[in-house]
């Protein structure tokens, strides 16, 4: 018996409810579509864990992560018995449930807001954060900037004060700050967690704390990016001081305690979405064991960073390994629903190199809904755009990544079951090939690639928590590292070029091709000698 915990050895499979699977005909996704599909994800796919995006009571200025309520579900997508019963079902099958938590801001439609915004000296204006404006200036009381455009700051005319919004002006920044913000919003995770919930995914969780002082941010030095992608104006300055306060880590000292308490009755995790990728500044989120830990991992977003290259992503990936602390867990993302898909940013047959990749390195991967079936972007017209970003700042707009699922090539790609029904946002023109139906069907697809990836992975101590060793001697446009754990040992050899690369390992005896991303071949063969195809990914299980 190893003692890793389901976190570790797992694989988390991201859903946006929205998109996954509608049951009433209203053209949305819905927790009752989670509840239909579970037997697919469990025994057709075999991941390990679901990460909910928000499913709370909401506006939908910024489709749930403006949360009017923590403690319900919004009714379209269902009702709180809804919930509890894809909390029964999926541990039914021994799937976890991660919920998204967004603690940086609610919904200015949340009762704690309607009660900040009414007056001054209403107990909750300190809930929030307000200003005066810039004596100076009239204006807003520092330079800060939202991440979806313009300044963070908005003018609130009934009690003549500003109030902080680090994204929309429709999600006012709580207050982390007064302790009766971090109470109420601690007990929001008691809520969850006395109904069962495994896990939480934490939304920008770097932002909550803020520099007391309020100063401006310094501009950005040339070429500086706040994201691994464009962001606008945005990135006209260096956030030094408007969201990442060492403060910041008490907090989550504190949230993995409650986490731990928890986790004596059965294991509890945290990922936080923290977009760091100075590594030496991101394992910070880990906390450490003397002082006190944080999250069970912050999300490793550097490989959404390089281009296509096997030396690149193989630094990086190094350099992970390197900087990360003896006892933390690693992992690795490599879309979600705020990113391109990867067939999209990388190519068809890169797509699948990448998949052997996220399912084949040291740590726990999440895995986008549609990545297992090769789904790509969908180019929707800015007038039909919904996304509040890409509305405000034309090109860096969402909606690309959270089409539809295609589940077959029925109308509206079996999402919605009516063919009558218009789905919230258009269904990729690629569906009557690219969909799960169809791909069962195909030995050669995606969807198998994945399926092989998963079922090799879980049976295999190497691949689930066995070291991980980079070769050197190999082809520049190929990355190749062993794993090995118990005497197991395998080797992943990727190849990102389109063309073939030849490949001399001479020190390893025995070696049996598992899986190749081609999905054609198992043979044994020479490592003195052999030799990978185009953008050919293969798995290989080495003799002892
Ligand atoms: C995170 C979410 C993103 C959301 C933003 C504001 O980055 O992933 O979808 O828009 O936070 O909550
Ligand atoms: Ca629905």
């Amino acid at each position: 018996m190893n003692s890793y915990l389901w976190w570790q050895t797992g694989v988390i499979y991201q859903i946006y409810p929205r998109s996954f699977k509608d049951t009433n005909a209203d053209g949305i996704g819905d927790l009752q579509g989670v509840i239909e599909k579970l037997d697919y994800l469990n025994q057709i796919l075999g991941i390990d864990a679901i990460w909910l995006s928000p499913f709370y009571p909401s506006p939908m200025a910024d489709f749930g992560y403006d949360v009017a309520n923590y403690c319900d579900v919004d009714p379209i997508f269902g009702t709180l018995e809804d919930l509890d019963k894809l909390i029964f079902e999926a541990h039914s099958r021994d799937i976890r449930i991660i919920i998204d938590w967004v603690p940086n801001h609610t919904s200015d439609q949340h009762p704690w807001f309607q009660d900040s915004r009414s007056s001054r000296n209403h107990p909750k204006r300190n809930w929030y954060v307000w200003r005066d404006s810039k004596p100076e200036t009239g204006g807003p009381p520092n330079n800060w900037l939202a991440v979806f455009g313009g300044s963070a700051w908005e003018w609130d005319e009934t009690t003549g004060q500003y109030y902080l919004h680090s994204f929309l002006k429709e999600q006012p920044d709580l207050n982390w700050r007064n302790p009766d913000v971090k109470a109420a919003m601690f007990d929001t995770i008691r809520f969850w967690l006395e109904r069962g919930v495994d896990g939480f995914r934490v939304d920008v969780a770097h932002y909550i704390m803020k520099d007391p002082k309020y100063r401006d941010n310094p501009p950005a030095s040339p070429g500086e990016k706040s994201f691994h992608r464009p962001h606008g104006q945005y990135d006209t300055q260096h956030h030094l001081y408007d969201k990442g306060h060492p403060d910041v880590h008490a907090v989550y000292r504190e949230f993995r305690t409650i986490l731990d308490e928890y986790s004596t009755a059965k294991p509890r995790m945290s990922v936080g979405e923290i977009h760091i990728y100075n590594f030496a500044e991101l394992v910070k989120y880990y906390g450490t064991p003397e002082i006190g830990l944080e999250f069970h991992m912050p999300f490793n977003f550097s490989l959404l960073k390089p281009e296509w290259n096997a030396q690149s992503f193989r630094k990086l990936v190094d350099k992970f390994e390197a900087t990360l602390p003896a006892w933390a867990w690693p992992n690795y993302v490599l879309s979600n629903h705020d990113e391109g898909r990867i067939a999209s940013r990388y190519g068809k047959e890169q797509a699948r190199v990448a998949a052997m990749l996220v399912l084949t390195l040291r740590g726990t991967p999440t895995i986008y809904y549609g990545e297992e079936i090769g789904m790509t972007d969908v180019k929707i017209p800015q007038s039909q755009q919904l996304d509040p970003f890409g509305l405000r700042v034309p090109g860096l707009g969402r909606d690309r990544c959270r089409t539809p699922m295609q589940w077959d090539a029925s109308p509206n790609a079996g999402f919605s079951h009516s063919g009558t029904s218009k789905p919230w946002l258009p269904v990729s023109d690629q569906y009557p090939t690219i969909n799960v139906a169809r791909e069962l069907g195909d030995r050669l697809s995606t969807l198998n690639l994945y399926r092989n990836l998963l079922t090799i992975r879980k049976s295999s101590p190497a691949l689930q928590w066995g070291s991980y060793t980079p070769l050197d001697n190999v082809p520049a446009d190929c990355f190749v590292y062993l794993r090995e754990a118990k005497g197991q040992r395998f080797l992943t050899a990727l190849n990102f070029s389109s063309e073939s690369q030849v490949l001399h390992l001479s020190n390893f005896v025995e070696a049996k091709i598992v899986l190749s991303t081609y999905l054609d071949r198992d043979e044994t063969i020479d490592l003195k000698k052999f030799a990978l195809r185009e953008n050919e990914g293969i798995l290989i299980q080495l003799g002892n």
